[in-house]
């Protein structure tokens, strides 16, 4: 038997989908799971691709039965399973053979496992695979981190098997050690903050307007029809026409509101803000989980303070608008999240790079992305995609929407936390002077912190101190 190109340890759906994409693609795959009673059904039901599939039981045997160098994508949990697994794997492995990391990792693990196999000649790669289990069977979006070398090598293979959009395969070498998980990290935080506005404006209908889930399907449909167009709307509009069998209600209405997250969003958050950004929507659409998740302090609040919302009376159009406007500013967020990551740790992200690759096969695939991607690879003034002149323009057409919608929700009783948060940034960063002169004030009146003066060198202290 011949050897393998690559091997695919993990076979969750992730992992199996992958391998099967592989196949697909002439690839020949060894492949392996921790539960080895997972392996034979796995290689049972791929049908024709189980010709390209070689099985192994033993973890000593997968690894010998790959050519060299040596390349294995792992696809299993991405903390304390992936360190033990290098543990274990590392012995085994020759100076120049890849591990490739293919779950979503904090990209500070990716960056201490790269210098650690580093130390072993090893390649370790932090590959952001995103697109669900369809996407990674038919074509996932691939964020690559790791070395030039290490992308050579597993250029073809992934290129092979990612989604393409006109023709460009949606994979692309971010960057060394955690670039890719990065990049990975941050496009799930633009997606809690496009399923949060999602959700926002799906409860302004259906409380506000009265709109059942079908009808609320109907205005999503149409908007997928227009600049709103994306992979999350599509499915939104399918959710919420779908019906419940059991009870014969709306789908959506039987679910408890109580959201889950596994913590890519969060992990945004937290990096924006070591890195002195707030990316307010995303942060808004994290926290709006964890409310979520209190499902019985909000009950028992309902019955204290009053649950009561008023009427919304914003058209359908005004919605629309006001959810254009919000997601431009959550991307604008999540890019320059990006930008000072890659200033803080040497990247060189390219930002128009990573819009085209997010065109097709991820979750947060959206039309809006061929303009970002326009906009950044025009050179958007000091980075900004806010100030792009064709995203300015579209803000100065859709943001006047938004400022009616969040005060119409405000007033009504309706929590709006993404739309607010998105509009309280922009309100923030189009005015020159700001509030923070106070601020200032205040610290150097308690703290002696001292000030700038404006038009002045030096750092000055105010009259309180005389
Ligand atoms: C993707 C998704 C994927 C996964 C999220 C869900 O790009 O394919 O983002 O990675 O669905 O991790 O995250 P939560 O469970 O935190 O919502």
């Amino acid at each position: 038997m011949g050897k393998a190109r690559i091997g695919v340890y993990g076979l969750g759906t992730m992992g199996s989908a992958l391998a099967l994409n592989m196949a697909e693609q002439g690839v020949e795959v060894a492949v392996t799971n921790r539960e080895t009673d997972w392996i034979a059904p796995f290689i049972a039901e791929a049908g024709p691709l189980a010709a390209r599939l070689h099985p192994h039981d033993r973890l000593e045997a997968f690894v010998a039965g790959l050519q060299t160098p040596r390349v294995i994508l792992f696809m299993i949990p991405s903390d304390a399973p992936m360190d033990a697994m290098l543990g274990v794997v590392t012995p085994l492995l020759s100076p120049g053979d890849m591990v490739i990391d293919g779950g979503n990792a904090d990209f500070h693990d990716t960056r201490r496992r790269a210098a650690a196999l580093a130390a072993h000649d090893l390649h370790f790669v932090g590959l952001g695979v995103s697109g669900g289990e369809e996407g990674a069977r038919h074509g996932p979006s691939m964020m690559m981190g790791g070395s030039d070398h290490s992308w050579q090598q597993v250029r073809p293979i992934l290129t092979a098997i990612a989604a393409t959009h006109e023709g460009a395969p949606c994979v692309a070498h971010l960057g060394p050690d955690g670039a890719g998980h990065f990049v990975k990290t941050v496009h799930n935080g633009i997606e809690y903050a496009d399923m949060q506005i999602i959700a926002e404006i799906h409860g302004l209908l259906h409380d506000g307007a009265a709109l059942s889930p079908p009808e609320i399907a109907a205005i999503f449909t149409g908007w997928n029809a227009g600049p709103l167009r994306s992979y999350l709307v599509e499915i939104t509009a399918e959710v919420l026409a779908a019906t419940d069998p059991e009870t014969g209600h709306p789908m959506v209405d039987v679910i408890k509101d109580a959201a889950g997250q596994k913590g890519t969003g969060r992990w945004t958050v937290i990096e924006a803000l070591r890195l002195g950004q707030s990316a307010s929507a995303i942060e808004a659409a994290v926290g709006a989980r964890g409310w979520s998740a209190e499902k019985d302090t909000r009950q028992e609040a309902e019955r204290v303070l009053g649950g009561a919302v008023g009427a919304i009376t914003a058209s359908a159009e005004a919605l629309s608008e006001a959810f254009l406007a919000a997601r431009i500013l959550a991307y604008a967020q999540g890019f320059r999240v990006m930008a000072a990551a890659s200033e803080e740790y040497g990247w060189a992200l390219d930002p128009a790079q990573i819009a085209r690759i997010w065109r097709a096969g991820c979750i947060i695939r959206a039309d809006l992305l061929d303009d970002i991607a326009a906009a950044f690879a025009g050179g958007a003034p000091r980075g900004e995609m806010i100030l792009a002149p064709a995203i300015a323009q579209r803000l100065a057409q859709t943001v006047p929407a938004l400022r009616q919608v969040v005060a119409e929700a405000v007033h009504a009783g309706h929590a709006v936390p993404v739309l607010s948060g998105a509009l309280a940034w922009y309100d923030t960063m189009r005015r020159g002077r700001g509030t923070a002169a106070l601020i200032q004030a205040q610290r150097d009146r308690f703290g002696h912190h001292g000030f700038e003066r404006l038009g002045q060198d030096g750092l000055h202290h105010g009259p309180w101190w005389d």
